[in-house]
């Protein structure tokens, strides 16, 4: 697919003409009912995420006649309370020579009023390139808004030029913030050596910037890290990043991208940093490129895109001229034990139908509908347990493993499996075409797109000894 430009009023003209092609996805009976999905064509990454007087403003990279034509779009959706979305036009096109095979991935800064979106401008020449160290361009961009709807003209802010020299041409995805009085930007980056890292670089006055240093492990972690993202919640720092390149180890990594965090520990004012250990933000199948924000309430919030690049599924969706979907919102918190974790967002909490409720000793068998939360809570930690959901889901607990066995649901997912040495809370979201499953209050997470029939679905565990209680709500 060439990735080719399209300003607005070709986008528009192009809607137009395919608008049987829009009708017909609203028609797929694996659209969701209460996630972020494309209009029409392809959804990846979200971007730009921020609150703007009182409205959660959500962008993500969107190639809507996917597969046909392959240019590249920030889409665009607006909700006040994560249960009414609503759709806009889409916010960023390729209309300059920065940016002329895609405005790539990118996060919002606000000051004074004023939403600064930073994004990577992607060029991509024709010929006989390797695309790594040569070939196309990564310029970094900044168009700002008062509005979230209107923009002003881009401004090109670097060039690949301006990064160390020792970079190949991935270099992407900017996040802004300050710290100590001063603006950074952290961008993803694989060098000519293969190496992944995240460049960090500073500025007095978001336009003009130069590279500081760069955080990377002792040992090499992957060729390229895309999609940095920093936050601070209390006294911690962690940087997320989505690593490539990272060997498969028994259970874990075992998808062929990554997704994870690293305890951060730097001061942002010399060259010393630590970086502790990675703790991958995902379990399951379909998890990459998460982005977080912090809302006007102060909460760090998160969303993902429900798919792993290259990961070589079956996405049943493009038959209905669709594919790909974000995760539900989620909010972030540091535990007691100082691990960053995951919890769906308590707004989700109105999409709940009336509540059934029981006791695990007493069984748990019921029929469901594909659209429910599913909330179980184990008293003095879970013994060997089957819990059955929908069609052919088996989640199994056994010798301090957990296990997703997703065989027979459609689309190629077989089996992904996590370390819980003491298991109390399983926190299920069912929709139409996807499960995301919180561990412990999101210690750990399991998401992952499903394609079961969505017919005579039911929830079954078989408890063993355990005690405990569970909830059900219809969604
Ligand atoms: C991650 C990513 C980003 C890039 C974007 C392009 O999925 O590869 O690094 O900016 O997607 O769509």
């Amino acid at each position: 697919m060439v990735k080719s430009p399209m300003k607005k009023d070709a986008y528009r003209k192009n809607f137009q003409e395919r608008r049987d092609w829009y009708e017909r996805v609203q028609r797929s009976p694996f659209r969701f009912k209460y996630h972020i999905q494309p209009p029409m064509g392809w959804l990846n990454d979200p971007n730009g995420l921020c609150q703007k007087d009182g409205v959660y403003h959500i962008y993500f990279q969107y190639c809507p006649f996917y597969p046909e034509l392959g240019s590249i779009f920030w889409g665009h959706v607006t909700t006040k309370d994560f249960i009414h979305y609503e759709e806009h036009e889409p916010a960023l096109c390729s209309d300059t020579k920065w940016d002329c095979n895609g405005p790539y991935s990118g996060s919002a800064y606000q000051e004074d009023g004023v939403i600064y979106f930073f994004y990577t401008g992607n060029v991509r020449y024709e010929g006989d390139y390797n695309y790594v160290t040569d070939g196309r361009e990564q310029n970094t961009i900044l168009v700002t808004s008062e509005d979230g709807f209107t923009f002003s003209e881009k401004q090109l802010l670097m060039k690949n030029e301006d990064y160390p020299a020792d970079m190949s041409k991935h270099v992407r995805d900017p996040q802004v913030f300050r710290e100590n009085g001063r603006y950074f930007m952290i961008q993803g980056a694989r060098s000519i050596q293969d190496e992944g890292s995240i460049l960090l670089f500073e500025s007095e006055d978001l336009v003009h910037w130069s590279y500081k240093l760069r955080f990377q492990p002792e040992q090499p972690f992957g060729y390229m890290w895309e999609c940095p993202n920093y936050l601070k919640i209390g006294e911690h720092r962690f940087l997320f990043t989505c690593p490539q390149g990272v060997p498969r180890d028994g259970i874990e990594f075992a998808n062929v991208y990554q997704c994870g965090w690293f305890p951060l520990t730097y001061d942002f004012e010399g060259e010393d940093y630590e970086l502790g250990a990675f703790h991958s933000l995902d379990r399951g199948f379909d998890f990459y490129a998460p982005q977080v924000f912090r809302d006007e309430a102060g909460r760090w919030i998160l969303f993902g895109w429900m798919a792993v690049p290259d990961s070589g599924y079956e996405e049943p969706t493009l038959e209905d001229g669709w594919v790909h979907a974000l995760t539900i919102p989620r909010e972030l918190y540091v535990n007691e034990a100082g691990l960053l974790c995951q919890r769906p967002l308590k707004e989700l909490e109105k999409m709940r139908g009336e509540k059934v409720q029981g006791r695990l000793e007493e069984g748990l068998e019921r029929e469901t509908s594909p659209c429910f939360e599913l909330k179980i809570l184990m008293e003095e930690g879970a013994g060997a347990f089957e819990l059955h959901l929908r069609e052919a889901v088996v989640l199994s607990y056994e010798d301090g493993v957990l296990s997703l066995d997703m065989t027979g649901c459609g689309g190629g997912r077989t089996v992904r499996s996590l370390k819980v040495e003491k298991l109390w809370k399983l926190q299920i979201f069912s929709d139409t075409s996807s499960l995301e499953i919180f561990v412990n209050d999101g210690v750990d997470v399991f998401t992952s797109r499903i394609y079961d029939s969505m017919e005579d679905l039911e929830i079954r565990m078989d408890a063993g000894k355990l005690r405990g209680t569970w909830e059900y709500y219809p969604i």
